[in-house]
């Protein structure tokens, strides 16, 4: 950002700003950041995302003061905490909470930016950075969730470990090589300890500044997708804009007072939240001798899990091997040059082939990690001549609710134990969900878009 070096120079603040850019970098990140003035309820969940990183590294720290990352205390260490320890419950409550209220509110901002378009261009590294940080999330919570050791720690973590052991020629050692022994053990407890208290912790605070740097550097968009940058006033001040503080500073004491609320509520009244947040079996200590009948991961990773689970043999060979061949087909008639054509149905093809010669387990691996990695696509496969929802043509709108629908009816299922009518329904949720980021290039630009007024759009309040 341009910006003139802004010292003080006289004072304690004069001292530290000829050391450090105290005052600078409070004006060029708070109360002279200009954000767009129509921000809606939307914007809440960055600053949200925040205070809940905040609020888990703080009650992490109490909670490794008791904790034992060892396989024969730490199920009873962490009863220790619910029982003896002064307020270790409101603790323990707190970070489990916290884990389930970070998804919830992680997934609405990544919604929101679906919706307004907040991916494109010029802000492809802030969602690149986003999904970076979304990936950390997952891990980070996946390794947390061993650390109680009990039964569903224990079974979920080696269900997962094991999916690598389906990866052709290196699987088997990949996943030894990951828990550091034959079965999920004291080892495993150990190396996964370490990961969650520390090495995912400072990757996410790295990825989070990063993320707001290049949003600062670009500025944000809004429920409009205008950019305020191109209509400014005489002193370069963007005429839409506000400064970030006071104004939203203040406006997110709001967003704060209510989260807090509803997660107080969640935290005294319901912290199993009905054995979704945390898992009934889990109240039962780790026994690798002891199967549990039915091995479900926590509700955030479910929706991926059902994808994992939807993909069968019959499901490549009845459901993929067609579609595939029409979007190859698509692809050839329709693709924007030749060699996104040439590589697009290449891949079309080295995928049909893969389907028949390689398990399909694999492929049920390969079909989680790529429903996760494609959200990097996004700001590539968007074709749409406007950014926001607001001036898409209308039906665009079933568009996006078919696929939270389906979001939530994978997350569903995937709670639930396998049965015909569940393999159904995840299969078809499978095959929307991937044809919703598949299909975008061509869906994103068809029908009416509405004109797109030169400012924004502002009522006040
Ligand atoms: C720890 C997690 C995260 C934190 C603390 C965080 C923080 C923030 C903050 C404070 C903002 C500015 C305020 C706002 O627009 O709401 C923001 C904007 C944004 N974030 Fe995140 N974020 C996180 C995760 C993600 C993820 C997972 C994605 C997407 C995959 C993402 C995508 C975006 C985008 C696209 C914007 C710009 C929005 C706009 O200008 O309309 N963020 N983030």
């Amino acid at each position: 950002m341009a910006q003139e070096k802004q010292v003080e120079t006289t004072g304690l603040l004069g001292w530290i700003d000829q050391r450090f850019p105290l005052t600078a970098t409070w004006k060029a990140h708070l109360s002279e950041y200009y954000a767009p003035k129509n921000f809606n309820f939307w914007y809440f969940f960055g600053s949200l995302a925040m205070l809940v990183l905040v609020l888990q590294i703080v009650t992490g720290i109490f909670l490794v003061m008791h904790y034992k990352p060892d396989a024969a205390q730490a199920f009873a260490s962490v009863e220790y905490i619910m029982r003896d320890v002064p307020w270790g419950w409101l603790i323990r409550y707190m970070h489990s909470t916290g884990a389930s209220a970070f998804f919830v509110v992680v997934y609405l901002h990544m919604f929101r930016g679906l919706i307004y378009g907040s991916y494109r261009k010029p802000r492809e590294l802030v969602w690149i950075f986003g999904c970076m940080i979304f990936l950390a999330l997952m891990g980070e919570a996946f390794m947390g969730y061993l650390l109680p050791w009990g039964q569903m720690s224990y079974w979920g973590a080696q269900v997962i470990v094991n999916l690598f052991s389906a990866i052709p020629f290196i699987g088997p050692e990949l996943s030894i090589w990951i828990r550091g022994d034959y079965v999920v053990s004291d080892a495993t407890l150990n190396r996964f300890f370490s990961f969650h208290v520390i090495a995912v912790p400072l990757v996410l605070l790295g990825l989070v500044a990063a993320h707001i740097v290049a949003l600062h550097e670009v500025g944000s968009n809004n429920p409009d997708g205008v950019e305020i940058k191109e209509k400014k006033d005489a002193n370069g001040v963007p005429l839409d804009g506000i400064p970030f503080h006071p104004y939203y500073s203040v406006h997110d004491i709001l967003g704060v007072g209510v989260f807090l609320m509803a997660f107080s509520a969640v935290m005294f009244f319901a912290p199993e939240f009905g054995g979704y947040f945390l898992e009934y079996n889990n109240f039962i200590p780790a026994d690798p001798l002891v199967t549990p009948p039915h091995i479900a991961p926590v509700w955030y990773f479910t929706p991926f899990y059902s994808i994992l689970r939807a993909t069968t043999a019959d499901f490549l060979l009845y459901w993929m091997i067609p579609f595939l061949a029409i979007f190859a087909l698509l692809l050839l008639v329709s693709a924007r040059n030749n060699l996104t054509r040439l590589i697009g149905i290449g891949a079309c093809g080295a995928l049909i082939l893969g389907f028949l010669v390689v398990d399909a387990k694999f492929w049920g691996v390969v079909a989680m990690g790529a429903s996760v990695m494609i959200l990097f696509a996004l700001p590539w496969i968007d074709n749409s001549p406007v950014k926001s929802i607001r001036y898409r043509p209308g039906w665009h709108w079933y568009v996006y609710a078919i696929f939270v629908v389906v979001f939530l009816v994978l997350g569903y299922f995937g709670t639930q134990a396998p049965s015909p009518t569940n393999e159904l329904f995840s299969k078809i949720g499978t095959l929307i969900y991937f044809s919703f980021f598949l299909l975008m290039p061509w869906w994103s630009k068809m029908g009416q878009f509405k004109p797109v007024p030169d400012r924004v759009r502002f009522v006040a309040h």
